[in-house]
């Protein structure tokens, strides 16, 4: 047989999809896990996809979304984003994934390096083995709420690097990056010449802090900004975002994007028109929601004694589970089996921070998009297995 793909064979299967094979569709389980908001879709916005079902015709489409929608996204970025693109800087991609997926290969060549968090969301792996290119990490810091640190950035930059790829409201973090780190990470792009890739999926559930895009601070050009309907409106399964893209780069990202899925459905496209036009309390009331739903878990690790730092914003935190079960910092940890184990012996589903980095590999990850009594069981059922880790048979 001809050989496929050697980066992808490469590429280890993520213990996120060992996680979600053993709970998938489990209602015995309390799911921590995946980053999926428990609320329903807004009734207004299911309505508009109906509509257009009954009433338009669902054919080919341009390949950018259709004209409204990328006005629509490019007033929203103004609103929340604070920039203000044209629409024909706006392509609509299938989620943030297709944003991201679509970027990488419009800005880079195989072999070309890019930067990226450690720890980050898993879903860039593949990506990135896809797109051919390498990667070279740089770090986020616990000590710092999971901030990035600036120096070891500029240490890993190399005279092949690319693209600069960050995320913030970070995921799995919960870091919202204040200006002045944004405004550091803009510069150091602009000083070695860099693409500057900011997934912004989580930009409406910022808590403590405002949140800032990069390109509302970027003068020449290089920032992309990946936005979704996904965790906002509560869309993960509609499978719709947007880049907002600097205009050199705007044509050539709508060519990647229509490669990979010529359109988006109509109907799609009009609910997500739906949810920016609508009513937008519902997207105040989830992240009301989120935020008491993260005061609920941080309130627990505190009585404990095991609270790092306080997530302000998205809405994950990372628990130190290998500290939980009384492990000293120079002894192995194995998150994955823990985790494993904590689904077979409690019925408790998260997970594992070794599937996000190297520096989360002591810790467990925790969703606060589920609901509060889940969380508080879930959190507790945690920690108490945690303190029998060491010693069960
Ligand atoms: C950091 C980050 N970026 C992007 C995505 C992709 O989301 P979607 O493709 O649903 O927009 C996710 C989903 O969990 C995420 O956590």
């Amino acid at each position: 047989m001809p050989r496929s793909n050697p980066a992808l064979a490469a590429q280890h299967p993520n213990p996120m999809f060992r996680i979600g094979a053993l709970v998938y569709g489990r209602d015995d389980i309390l799911h921590l896990e995946f980053g999926e908001p428990d609320f329903p879709t807004p009734a207004h916005i299911s309505a508009a996809a109906l509509t257009s079902i009954t009433n338009e015709r669902q054919g080919y489409g341009p390949g950018n979304g259709i004209a409204e929608l990328r006005g629509a996204v490019a007033a929203r970025v103004q609103r929340v984003n604070g920039f203000a693109p044209t629409a024909e800087q706006v392509v609509m991609t299938a989620g943030g994934t297709g944003g991201l997926m679509g970027s990488l290969l419009t800005l880079c060549a195989p072999g070309d390096i890019v930067l990226t968090p450690d720890p980050g969301w898993p879903g860039y792996d593949a990506m990135l083995a896809i797109a051919g290119v390498e990667r070279a990490y740089y770090p986020l810091l616990p000590e710092r709420g999971w901030l990035p640190d600036l120096d070891a950035l500029e240490a890993a930059i190399t005279p092949r690097a690319r693209v600069l790829l960050i995320n913030s409201p970070s995921n799995p973090g919960g870091a919202v990056y204040p200006a002045e780190t944004i405004a550091a990470l803009v510069e150091i792009a602009a000083r070695h010449d860099l693409w500057l890739l900011s997934d912004e999926c989580y930009d409406e559930l910022a808590f403590d802090a405002r949140h800032i895009s990069p390109a509302s601070l970027d003068s020449d050009g290089r920032a992309l900004t990946v936005g979704s309907f996904s965790k906002t409106y509560a869309m993960t399964g509609w499978r719709i975002g947007w880049v907002v893209a600097p205009p050199a780069i705007a044509p050539a990202l709508g060519l990647t994007t229509a490669a990979q899925i010529n359109n988006l459905p109509l109907f799609v496209q009009r609910a997500a028109l739906a949810a920016l036009e609508g009513p937008q309390e519902c997207v105040a009331e989830m992240r009301a929601s989120y935020r008491a739903r993260r005061d609920l878990a941080t309130g627990l690790l505190s009585e404990r004694g095991l609270l790092e730092y306080t997530p302000a914003g998205a809405f994950y935190l990372l628990v130190p589970v290998a500290r939980a079960a009384g492990y000293g910092a120079d002894e192995p940890f194995d998150t994955l089996a823990f985790a494993e184990a904590l689904i077979a012996e409690r019925g408790i589903a998260l997970a594992p921070g070794m599937a996000f980095g190297s520096r989360t590999a002591r810790y467990v990850r925790v969703s606060l998009a589920s609901a509060p009594d889940v969380l508080r069981a879930g959190i507790s059922g945690l920690l108490d297995f945690a303190a029998t880790w060491r010693t069960r048979p």
